[in-house]
């Protein structure tokens, strides 16, 4: 098969390495990719959102298959446009992968179909959230509704928090249209946990449990990011929980979406709270997590590229999806100033050194070639993943190779993992 794959970060570059190791795979194409992309697969110099330009190559280049990392393309249309030229693709159209671009449809939607989530309400005004705030009490947590790369969540403690996120997201309108509406969500305690599906409108798939580190400081300090770092399994959700959370939260919504005339093909993410509760919905995601893909691919046992066309054709022809015994950990290297300003253009050392390990693979994210020199080119600069045969392992493998890699203000957090061994905890 001749394959595309949408996006240019660490997560693609794991989808990339995934396929490549694929019997039905022939040819592999990544738009736009990046450097550590162009050693598995043929990259071409389209961006992730020009999808009329996609979809053109798509079809000029007779691709049999076309995969979607990052939301963006989806909630622009990127599947409509595609189904509409009869172009196979794996991911939800642009109605389904509202669930992702709208918090505010993601929680009406749970509250309709009666998934377990925090209670909110819907603020169009600073009074309103205001008065939101008042009714759910402190602390909470205010989300623009639209997409805003992970940076629209503010979990806010006191009254001069509050006021501050309500200024960003109100008076300097950081988020644009994307923060017209907010939720504010009554704040949940507990353990975080992701659980990703793989659907086909109909049937799920569950990949393996991960969980990833959204702070940018040890310790969950500090500012909300893409995603410092993660792990596979999550140590914190036992399989039977995670049988809860297939059947109280993923098949709903499979079957809420369908009955509402959006139904949900592609990678399903759900974001979770582990509470004394039981598990609560934090959020969806309508793709594979970055940098959850990159732990979660690298124990999956099974060839995913069958799965992906069966998803696309809607009828997966398979029950289960197999992943390694080992334990999977993904660090990931930020550049200075990450996520806010992130400092550009500094030159990467050792990054053969820390893929030579053994069971150690290092996928690029905001990197470029500048003639032979490996510079830094993005906020999350590379990912440093490895397999071993515990949690324990598989996190000092991953240590030890990212001690490899270095270049001025390079950042990643030491404690990746460590809770979750602290407390003993294994799936
Ligand atoms: N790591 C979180 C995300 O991909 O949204």
């Amino acid at each position: 098969m001749r394959v595309l794959v949408v996006g240019g970060g660490g997560r693609e570059h794991s989808i990339c390495w995934k396929l490549r190791q694929s019997k039905e795979l022939s040819e592999l194409f990544c738009a736009p990719g990046n450097p550590g992309i162009a050693e598995v697969a043929d990259c071409v110099p389209i961006a992730a959102d020009e999808i009329g330009k996609l979809a053109d190559f798509s079809s000029d280049l007779k691709i049999d298959l076309t995969i979607v990392g990052p939301e963006m393309p989806l909630t622009l249309g990127i599947v409509d446009e595609f189904d509409r030229r009869g172009l196979a693709i794996f991911g939800p159209r642009q109605a389904a992968a509202e669930l992702e671009g709208s918090k505010v449809f993601a929680k009406e939607f749970m509250e309709r179909h009666k998934i377990p989530t925090a209670e909110f309400e819907v603020a169009h005004t600073a009074a309103e959230a205001r008065k939101a705030i008042k009714k759910l009490g402190l602390p909470i947590v205010l989300k623009a509704d639209g997409l805003a790369a992970g940076k629209g969540v503010f979990i806010v403690k006191d009254q001069q928090e509050a006021a501050a996120a309500l200024d960003v997201l109100f008076e300097e309108r950081r988020f644009g249209s994307s923060g017209d509406r907010v939720v504010v969500e009554r704040c949940l305690a507990g353990e975080e946990v992701s659980l990703i599906a793989m659907c086909d409108g109909q049937h799920i798939l569950p990949l393996a449990t991960c969980k990833d580190y959204r702070r940018i400081g040890d310790g969950d300090q500090g500012t909300n990011t893409g995603g410092m770092g993660a792990h596979s399994p999550s140590g914190v959700l036992s399989a039977h929980e995670a049988a809860e959370v297939i059947e109280r939260v993923l098949r709903p919504v499979v079957e809420g979406m369908t009955q509402e005339g959006r139904i949900f093909r592609g990678f399903l993410y759900a974001g979770l709270m582990l509470t004394g509760d039981g598990p609560k919905v934090l959020e969806f995601n309508v793709r594979l997590g970055d940098p959850e893909a990159q732990s979660l691919l690298l124990r999956m046992s099974d060839d995913l590229l069958p799965v992906l066309r069966q998803g696309a054709a809607g009828r997966f022809e398979t029950a289960r999806l197999d992943f390694r015994r080992e334990a999977s950990v993904c660090i990931v290297l930020a550049a200075a100033g990450y996520p806010d300003a992130p400092v550009l253009g500094d030159q990467i050392f050792g990054v053969e050194d820390a893929a030579a390990r053994p069971g150690t693979v290092v996928f690029h994210a905001g990197t470029e070639l500048e003639g032979e020199k490996l510079l830094t080119a993005g906020g999350r600069v590379l990912n440093v993943c490895a397999l071993g045969a515990s949690l324990r392992e598989a996190l000092r493998a991953a240590y030890q190779a990212a001690a490899e890699i270095r270049w001025n203000g390079q950042t990643y957090r030491r404690d990746i993992g460590r809770r979750v061994l602290e407390s003993g905890g294994a799936d």
